[in-house]
């Protein structure tokens, strides 16, 4: 990839997505280190963001860097007309790194091509999310003591979440099996059942939510439906809420079963679940500080020293 950039989280190998993960662990245990001292990255949310931007914001703080950048692109020159490539162009030459959300599928991959700094994508649409992907990688291996063999459940909107995308392709290395949850009109891509074929993973496909299911599942990863990737509201108003988790369907689920979510949630789980140990997306937002800390410094090239 051009100058370090993380456009997909299939640009690393089974190697580096591992050796990341020990510099998030790394982290947690010492979150306060003076690692991008003179360095200045920038934050470009041409989307809304909550936990992306501001994990990646306290990453470069806690690690003595400084942030320039937008949260709202209406206050940036793109709203004047401002092209992207001319905006990359211009923080590139007051940043050392650029992280980027953008609401294009592409956009990144497409900045990386030209950016004379690393890019590293918060989100491209429909498409990737790969950092989200990292501290969901760190969150499984952290509960579960392991990433091999898992049996992980996707529930809600797998057309257009990209976390689900990002994690799926991630899993490649570590023999998951899939049950992908999804209504008629928001079922896995086509392209990423294709991946599980090219790659030998089993999946299996359902319209219905049942305990049957959870009951054999190690991650259970909630989605929201994704209400701003759709053109017809009538259709988003037809399937938002037809997939909410309560307590009561936990009750015969295995032991080390774990309940993620990117969120924001709207109505995927209900909050009765909060309190039940097995719900870790708190946490799990949590360890996005840490697995931001190590992506950070990979793709500038600075040496972790654990
Ligand atoms: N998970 C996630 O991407 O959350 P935000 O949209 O709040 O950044």
């Amino acid at each position: 990839m051009k100058n370090n950039s993380l456009v997909s989280i299939y640009d690393y190998s089974k190697e580096e997505l591992l050796e990341l993960l020990e510099d998030a662990r790394h982290f947690e245990e010492n979150p306060n280190q003076d690692l991008l001292a003179g360095k200045v990255v920038a934050t470009l949310f041409f989307e809304p963001s909550t936990r992306t931007r501001l994990s990646f914001e306290t990453a470069i703080n806690r690690l003595g860097g400084r942030v320039i950048g937008f949260s709202d692109a209406a206050t940036s020159s793109s709203s004047k007309g401002e092209t992207l490539h001319d905006t990359i162009m211009m923080v590139s030459n007051y940043a050392d790194l650029i992280i980027m959300r953008h609401y294009l599928e592409g956009a990144a991959r497409y900045a990386s091509e030209f950016s004379p700094v690393p890019i590293v994508n918060a989100g491209d649409g429909a498409n990737q999310h790969p950092s989200q992907t990292m501290l969901d990688l760190y969150s499984i291996y952290k509960t579960q003591g392991t990433l091999d063999n898992l049996t992980i459940t996707m529930v809600g909107d797998l057309k257009y979440g990209r976390t689900v995308h990002s994690l799926l392709m991630a899993m490649y290395y570590f023999k998951p099996r899939f049950n992908f949850v999804a209504c008629n009109e928001l079922q896995m891509p086509v392209e990423y059942k294709n991946f599980c074929d090219k790659h030998g993973i089993e999946y299996h496909e359902y319209t219905d939510f049942s305990e049957e299911v959870i009951n054999e599942t190690d991650i259970l990863y909630m989605t929201r439906v994704q209400r701003e990737r759709f053109t017809d509201l009538m259709e988003y108003e037809r399937v938002k809420n037809l997939y909410t988790l309560r307590n009561s369907m936990l009750a015969g689920s295995k032991d080390n079963l774990r309940i993620l979510h990117p969120l924001p949630r709207v109505n995927e789980i209900a909050y009765d679940v909060d309190s039940n140990p097995k719900a870790y997306y708190f946490k799990q937002a949590q360890n996005g500080l840490y697995a931001r800390q190590a992506i950070i410094c990979k793709v500038l090239g600075i040496k972790v020293n654990r």
